[in-house]
Parts: structure tokens; C-alpha cells; sequence
């Protein structure tokens, strides 16, 4: 068998919008600049994504979660530093009007939009958050901002988490929660979008334990990676050598996306930049009181691990994207090799045939099954297309409902990958599917 790993980002943003994944946000109106949508497959995979890195965060004995409101005062963004440095370097092209981040392109080569020479504006600084007013005047006042990371409604809860789950240093905190830029040159699909979605934890520690903690944590965050079934070889680190002005060292997960190789995480050693600041600004005591070290005083340092979801999603349906034997009419068929605890679909149950005998046994082991996993019932074209459907979304297994099962009280479970064939009886198949699947 010949096969092929996804060859353009074209390919995925086909079958994403087919197959019900992703659609583009507001598609009627004709779409909005770099918004998506997830669709009734996207929602499922993306929900199965942050629930695997949910309990691999909290099922642990030192860290807490949170889920803090995207509307923050707007000190804290004074006080992160966001209103003065989160900003990109901006020209225009004064021909064609055409906007580009200055540092991603050559400014002395011709506009690449429309060929004009020598055209750019000098570059200025461009804050990348959205504002927006609270209550109903719109006044410098009353100015919000929509948060560009949820970092911050971590650090602001410092202290309600510590104190009132009476936790010691070493102890983390995670969120899973949107955030907002408004990036000059979004693009690649969601790769790099205004609206995002960010799976952020800060680990509190001793000042001076920061080394440990980051090999600590690179290690963790590669290994979930390949957990959730990305090839190592896909994968590799990129240390910064520039680092943000809350930073003393960072290293990215990269991927290797369609359109090459980008940044999928941050592992970001972050000193006390932040916990000092919103101290300075708040005017409140953010001093942990180290009772193991003679009831000494200190800001804790932070190590923060950063994961855009919706770019591990895009990464986890690359990853998956195999197209078998290409060119063969017969054998060709498109299959999605997700992890299947990670598969939007669990199990498809499919009766031969639309006839009342099949489809009573059909139903009843679709009810049973869909006490555990997402399911789908299937009694459209021939079994043969509805495999194929199956495939391209990627369920791990499909049951098939026939005239002997009226006998012998067993079904055909049709593996996604191997595409073998086993007969199960019909009161096996749950702990069947959970013992194959580890579903
Ligand atoms: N709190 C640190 C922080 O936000 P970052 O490197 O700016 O660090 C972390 O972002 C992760 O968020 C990135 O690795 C990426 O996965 C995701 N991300 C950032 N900007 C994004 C965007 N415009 N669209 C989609 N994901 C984005």
C-alpha cells in the first residue's frame, strides 16, 4: 500500500468544511477576515483536545484550575506590560494600501502585493489587543480590552488560589480560555487567527529552581504531544534567542505544518515579572510566605507552558491526514488516523439495510453505546461509501448490523486503520471497543 501525508494546508480546509470540521466564520455574509468557525466534527475533536490536556494539567496532585472572565481591569494590561510592548512594527504599501508586519518582509524589494517600488510607509508600533468600551458611554474612561493571553487571569488569582487551597510552592495553575489579537497577517487556516483559543498553566516556584522547572515542564509538554499521536519527527525544539520582555528563557514546540515548520507552544521561564508588577500597580501583598524556609518572604518565579488549542487541533487533523493509495480508483481512500480517544466520533453503527429487523437491533446498540461514547448512525449509500465517509472523519471503528445477527446475535466491527473485520456479540462490542480503543 502507498500513501501520502497531507500535502497542502488546501487539502485540510476542503475536507474541514465537507466533512463538517471547520467552517469560516459568518460564510454567508461572505466571511470574516481570519475567523472560524468549529463545526459539529470541529467542537467534538477540539472538546476531546482540551479534556486530554485538562486532566493531564489537574489529574495531578499540584495544580488547581481556573476559568477567569476575558474582561479584565485595565491595570492589569498597564501592569503586564501589554499596553506599551505588545506591539507589532506596521507599514503600509502607499500604492496598493496592501498592510505588512515590517519585520516579515524586505523593505527594500518591490510591494509583494503589487509590485511597487520603494512604496512603504516607515514603520510604526501596532497594539495587537482589541478594545472595546464597558457601559454605555465611549470614553478613553471607559476603555476594555479584550485579553491577548489568559495568562493574566492567572496571576491576578494568585493569591485567592494559594490561600484558599492553602497550597505551597512548587503549585501550578491552569485555564483553558479564548484570547484575542488583532494579528497585521493572520492566515494559514487557524493557524494564526484574531480569535484563539490558549491552554496556559503557570507553575509557581522558589526563585533560583527555574532551570529544573523548565526541563521539568519541556519534557512533560513534549511527551503529551506525542501522546495525543503526533509523529516525534513532526515535532521539534527552537530555543528564543530573543526573548519577551517578561522572560529569562523560552524554548517553542514547533510543528510541521503544511505551510512548514511553527511555533505550537511556549515554554516560557518568566522570573517574577508578572507577580511583581501587579503587585507594584495593585497596591496588594502578592509575597508568598515560605514556611518551609523560616516563614521567608518572596515573589515566586513562574514557569509558564503555553498551548494555542485551535493550532494543536490543526496540528493533531494534519498529523492524521493520510491519503492510501493514490490514484488507485478501487483502493484510494482518504483516512483521518486520529488517536481514537481523541476521535470525534467514537463508533459509526451502521444496519445493512434500511429495514425495520436491522435497524431494531441497530438502534438498541447504538442507545447502549451512546451511554459512553459520541456515535453516529449511518443507513445511507452502500456500506462500502459509508466506510469511506467514516475514514474521512476519522472514527476508529464501524459496526455493521446484518441478517445474521438476527441469529446469532453478533456484529461486524470494521477497524479504521487495518480495515479487518471482526464478528463481536452484540453484548461485547462496548467493552470490545473500550479494550481496542482504549476508548
Ligand atoms: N502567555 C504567553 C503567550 O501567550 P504566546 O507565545 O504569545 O505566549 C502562546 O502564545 C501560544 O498561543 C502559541 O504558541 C500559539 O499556539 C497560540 N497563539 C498565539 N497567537 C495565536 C494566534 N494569533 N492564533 C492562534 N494561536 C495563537
Amino acid at each position: 500500500m502507498s500513501e501520502q501525508n497531507l500535502k497542502s494546508m488546501a487539502e485540510l480546509v476542503a475536507l474541514s468544511k465537507s466533512r463538517g470540521f471547520i467552517f469560516q466564520s459568518s460564510e454567508i455574509y461572505g466571511g470574516l477576515g481570519s475567523c472560524w468557525d468549529m463545526g459539529p466534527l470541529g467542537v467534538e475533536l477540539k472538546n476531546n483536545i482540551k479534556q486530554t490536556w485538562w486532566r493531564s494539567m489537574t489529574f495531578r496532585d499540584d495544580i488547581e484550575g481556573v476559568d477567569a472572565a476575558i474582561l479584565m481591569h485595565p491595570e492589569v494590561w498597564r501592569a503586564s506590560g501589554h499596553v506599551d510592548n505588545f506591539t507589532d512594527p506596521l507599514v503600509d504599501c502607499k500604492a496598493c494600501k496592501a498592510r505588512f508586519r515590517a519585520d516579515n518582509i524586505d523593505l527594500t524589494a518591490p510591494c509583494s502585493n503589487c509590485g511597487a517600488k520603494d512604496s512603504f510607509t516607515e514603520p510604526r508600533n501596532f497594539n495587537l489587543m482589541f478594545q472595546t468600551h464597558m457601559g454605555p458611554v465611549q470614553e478613553s474612561a471607559s476603555v476594555v480590552y479584550l485579553r491577548p493571553e489568559t495568562a493574566q487571569g492567572i496571576f491576578v488569582n494568585f493569591n485567592n488560589v494559594q490561600q484558599t487551597m492553602r497550597r505551597k510552592l512548587p503549585f501550578g495553575i491552569a485555564q483553558i480560555g479564548k484570547a484575542f489579537r488583532n494579528e497585521i497577517t493572520p492566515g494559514n487556516f487557524i493557524f494564526r487567527t484574531r480569535e484563539f483559543e490558549q491552554m496556559e498553566m503557570q507553575y509557581f516556584i522558589k526563585p533560583g529552581t527555574q532551570k529544573e522547572a523548565m526541563e521539568m515542564w519541556k519534557e512533560i509538554r513534549w511527551n503529551w504531544h506525542v501522546e495525543n499521536g503526533l509523529r516525534p519527527e513532526k515535532l521539534r525544539w527552537k530555543a528564543h534567542e530573543e526573548l519577551s520582555h517578561y522572560a529569562d528563557a523560552a524554548f517553542d514546540i514547533e510543528y510541521e505544518f503544511a505551510h512548514g515548520w511553527g511555533e505550537m507552544e511556549g515554554i516560557h521561564s518568566r522570573t517574577d515579572f508578572d507577580l511583581k508588577n501587579h503587585q507594584e500597580f495593585s497596591k496588594k501583598n502578592l509575597q508568598y510566605v515560605d514556611q518551609m524556609d523560616g516563614n521567608k518572604k518572596y515573589l515566586p518565579y513562574v514557569l509558564e507552558t503555553s498551548v494555542g488549542c485551535d493550532r494543536c487541533l490543526l496540528a493533531v487533523m494534519s498529523d492524521a491526514y493520510r491519503l492510501e493509495n493514490p490514484g488507485d480508483a478501487e483502493k484510494e481512500r482518504v483516512v483521518m488516523r486520529f488517536k481514537p480517544s481523541l476521535a470525534p466520533i467514537k463508533a459509526a453503527v451502521m444496519p445493512l439495510m434500511k429495514k425495520a429487523e436491522l435497524e431494531g437491533p441497530a438502534t438498541g446498540l447504538l442507545r447502549e453505546l451512546q451511554k459512553d461514547f459520541k456515535c453516529e448512525y449511518d443507513t445511507s449509500g452502500s456500506i462500502g461509501k459509508r466506510y469511506r465517509r467514516q475514514d474521512e472523519i476519522g472514527t476508529p471503528a464501524c459496526i455493521t448490523i446484518d441478517y445474521d445477527t438476527l441469529t446469532d446475535q453478533a456484529v461486524t466491527v470494521r477497524d479504521r486503520d487495518t480495515m479487518t473485520q471482526e464478528r463481536i456479540a452484540l453484548d461485547k462490542v462496548k467493552s470490545y471497543l473500550k479494550d481496542k480503543f482504549s476508548l
